[in-house]
């Protein structure tokens, strides 16, 4: 038992007070345990667990247990999942105004996005939230997301040309792939691993970390760090739940998401620094010079399309923030 614990334990007992009523609070996410994302619901947890005095815990789901994140954010809404640990990948369909940070090549580096999304204006997005059954936490990672595939080593939007590659269910990522010349075919991500097997997709996109927890060396040849877009991340929880909390354990929850936070983007930083290595080893031919201008030249038509949805000047004001 946790030292924390065990101390609480001994001074409800010294001041007399029986047991005190425990909510195991369920959380999900897709990746396996050992993710990013199994790294930051950890420390989430535990945090909540130590805040609230052991009145609540929870019991993890990792590796897609509870379905795709789709399904699991429509869980956190029912009520019958009370957090989930999801990227902004199907968020949009749900909070229409996240769709933004979702267009590619609009964030230069990590540190560009984890500045702006930790900004007021960045915080001001999860303010949107409520009105649809949901409460975001804070903002998360997955991280920068690079293209696997079965058939070629991809430099240039021409190699990936004509790739039959799974893609979030994200309209946004959608119209920016087809710009490259790839053919998007969305799909949940618990199913990936067998359709990139039985080569019903060629490839796919997503994070190092991903890469690395999937084991998707087992299944790919090529990985080409093209860093075509980040993947921003959420503790998404429900407004049922946060509005049977006191005060102060509100607080202790919101506490808990922003140590958690910092705990999965270190995991991302970790991953980043050592898992291209790591991939190499298991089999994967790393193309690490891509041709990025090409590729930004080539999302010149999606880029048209995002600038009538979301408006030039809100797209500048993301890509100009220092
Ligand atoms: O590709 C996806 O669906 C997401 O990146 C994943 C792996 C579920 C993590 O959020």
């Amino acid at each position: 038992m946790k030292t924390w614990r065990l101390a609480a334990t001994a001074i409800c007992a010294a001041m007399g007070l029986g047991a005190q009523a425990q909510t195991t609070l369920k959380i999900g996410y897709t990746p396996a345990a050992t993710s990013h994302y199994g790294v930051g619901s950890t420390v989430l947890c535990d945090e909540i667990e130590k805040g609230t005095q052991g009145r609540y815990k929870c019991q993890q789901f990792p590796a897609g247990s509870l379905g795709g994140e789709r399904e699991m954010i429509e869980a956190v809404q029912l009520g019958t999942l009370d957090i989930v640990n999801t990227s902004t990948g199907p968020v949009g369909n749900f909070v229409p105004e996240v769709k933004i940070v979702d267009i590619p090549f609009l964030f230069r580096d990590y540190d560009h996005a984890r500045r702006y999304l930790d900004s007021a204006a960045g915080q001001d997005l999860l303010t949107k939230f409520p009105s649809k059954g949901l409460v975001a936490l804070a903002w998360t990672e997955n991280g920068f997301r690079h293209m696997t595939n079965s058939k070629r080593a991809i430099v240039k939007p021409a190699d990936a040309a004509g790739l039959k590659m799974r893609t979030m269910e994200n309209k946004v990522h959608m119209e920016g792939y087809k710009a490259f010349g790839i053919q998007p075919t969305p799909m949940a991500f618990p199913e990936v691993f067998g359709a990139l097997q039985q080569g019903a997709v060629d490839g796919q996109e997503n994070p190092i970390p991903v890469i690395l927890a999937s084991k998707f060396s087992q299944v790919q040849k090529h990985l080409s760090l093209t860093g075509h877009v980040y993947s921003p991340a959420l503790y998404l929880t429900s407004p049922r739940l946060m509005n049977k909390l006191s005060e102060a354990d509100k607080k202790v929850f919101y506490e808990a998401a922003k140590k958690a936070t910092a705990a999965q983007r270190k995991k991302v930083n970790e991953d980043e620094d050592n898992g291209i290595a790591q991939l190499e080893k298991e089999g994967m031919n790393v193309v690490r010079k891509v041709d990025g201008a090409a590729f930004r030249s080539a999302l010149a038509p999606a880029m048209a399309s995002y600038t009538k949805e979301f408006g030039a000047d809100n797209i500048r004001k993301i890509q100009d923030f220092k």
